[in-house]
């Protein structure tokens, strides 16, 4: 008999959006005349920006001509696009990036579950709980989290940072010191996010422990206070612990194009001088043959004047979205936070219902497919997420279907 991956084993149940969308099917299929309203899954439902269309259009059509066909893409990227990450996003935050720092991807999702494959077996992994789910399944596979207490929901080796309402849903500094640190901000699942300030306290913390920060900034095009970092290079001594996730899903709408890239300065080094950088370089080359020329191309295209002007008014759509759900939820009498900074409203569920209760409630009773807040965390349990990427049309009723129930 062939042998599997035990570790694989060790993950309970299917993934968190694969167990909602089949829950979904199912209702869908027992009730084929109800209108379903999907705010479950962060995904995007506004068509690409015309500058984005514009540019696959055009990279298409050189695809179709001997002189300008592409075949291979650079494993690491495009420089086309790498200068202009480094140009358009980071020069203007006064982060030291330089765009060989910066590697191309498919997605955040994929960086932010193979990021962990650099570091060793036994590292301590720390995470805000409650959490995306990718960050414990990726090092769950990876056979580094020990064992799982299904009364708790909690695995054995993985520091956890509950972020509560106690604490303004966000981290304090665990008793236990990681080796690697993940943070997520703006936060998903909660839409919370920390100040430059408290950001500034996580680096000095990782510098001073020798630990290393994966910092999730998949959501920063949606921050609209002062004060909240976009990077976390904006931060003095970031170069020395920190490696930035980014994603193109959110900030122009490439859910179904997928691109996202990496950060990794060429200075961060563990004591006996390997660098993180050469080794994700490394790992890249070996496993990923690049990120198609087309949408390397749309990538770029998000950041010519056009680009910008078009995506910051997708960005404004989806937040007043969140502003409908946010003020409607609260007149309805639920207590709710998120969705300033973040596409996301994080409520507390109702009479005190379990966050699967609430879920199905909600389903059931709205035609309403929100997440449960557990699905991310145990301190996530009596929580639950709503998602701003609706249209508007559907948010407004879907909102106006909760407050009736
Ligand atoms: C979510 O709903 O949490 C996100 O869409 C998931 C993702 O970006 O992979």
């Amino acid at each position: 008999m062939i042998k599997v991956n035990e570790d694989y084993l060790k993950l309970p149940g299917s993934y968190l959006f694969s167990t909602i969308a089949k829950k979904v099917a199912a209702f869908s299929e027992a009730n084929p005349d109800k209108k379903i309203i999907r705010l479950g899954i962060g995904d995007v439902t506004q068509p690409l920006c015309p500058a984005v269309i514009k540019a696959l259009h055009s990279a298409v059509d050189e695809m179709a001509a001997a002189e300008t066909f592409k075949g291979y893409a650079p494993d690491l990227g495009y420089a086309f696009l790498r200068d202009t990450i480094a140009e358009k996003v980071y020069k203007p935050l006064g982060a030291d990036v330089a765009a060989d720092e910066i590697f191309i991807s498919d997605g955040a999702k994929s960086d932010s579950g193979n990021i962990q494959e650099i570091f060793a077996k036994d590292v301590k992994i720390a995470v805000c709980d409650p959490v995306y789910p990718v960050y414990v399944d990726t090092n769950v596979m990876a056979g580094r989290t020990g064992t799982y207490d299904e009364s708790t929901g909690l695995w054995s080796n993985v520091i956890y940072m509950p972020c509560t309402a106690d604490n303004g849903f966000a981290p304090e500094f665990p008793e236990t010191v990681p080796d690697v640190i993940y943070l997520c901000f703006p936060n998903n699942p909660t839409g919370a996010t920390i100040t430059k300030d408290q950001l500034q306290g996580w680096v000095d913390y990782a510098v001073k422990n020798k630990a290393v920060i994966i910092y999730d900034a998949a959501y920063e095009a949606y921050i609209s206070e002062d004060g909240v970092p976009h990077s976390i290079f904006e931060c003095e001594g970031a170069r020395d612990c920190a490696i930035e996730i980014r994603s193109f899903s959110k900030n122009a709408g490439f859910t179904g194009l997928r691109l996202g890239y990496t950060v990794i300065p060429k200075n961060l080094k563990n004591e006996e001088g390997a660098s993180l950088h050469a080794l994700w370089a490394r790992r890249h080359g070996t496993k990923f043959n690049g990120a198609p020329y087309i949408v390397q191309k749309a990538g770029e295209a998000v950041y010519s004047e056009e680009g910008q002007k078009e995506t910051r008014e997708q960005i404004a759509y989806y937040m007043n979205n969140a502003k409908v759900i946010y003020e409607g939820l609260k007149n309805a009498g639920y207590s709710v936070s998120g969705g300033v900074n973040a596409p996301y409203i994080w409520l507390k569920t109702p009479d005190n219902m379990t966050s699967w209760e609430f879920f199905d409630h909600l389903l059931e009773t709205a035609n309403v497919v929100g997440t449960p807040g557990s699905g991310f965390g145990p301190s996530g349990e009596g929580y639950f997420r709503l998602t701003a990427f609706g249209s508007y049309e559907n948010t407004v009723e879907a909102i106006k279907r909760i407050a009736e129930i």
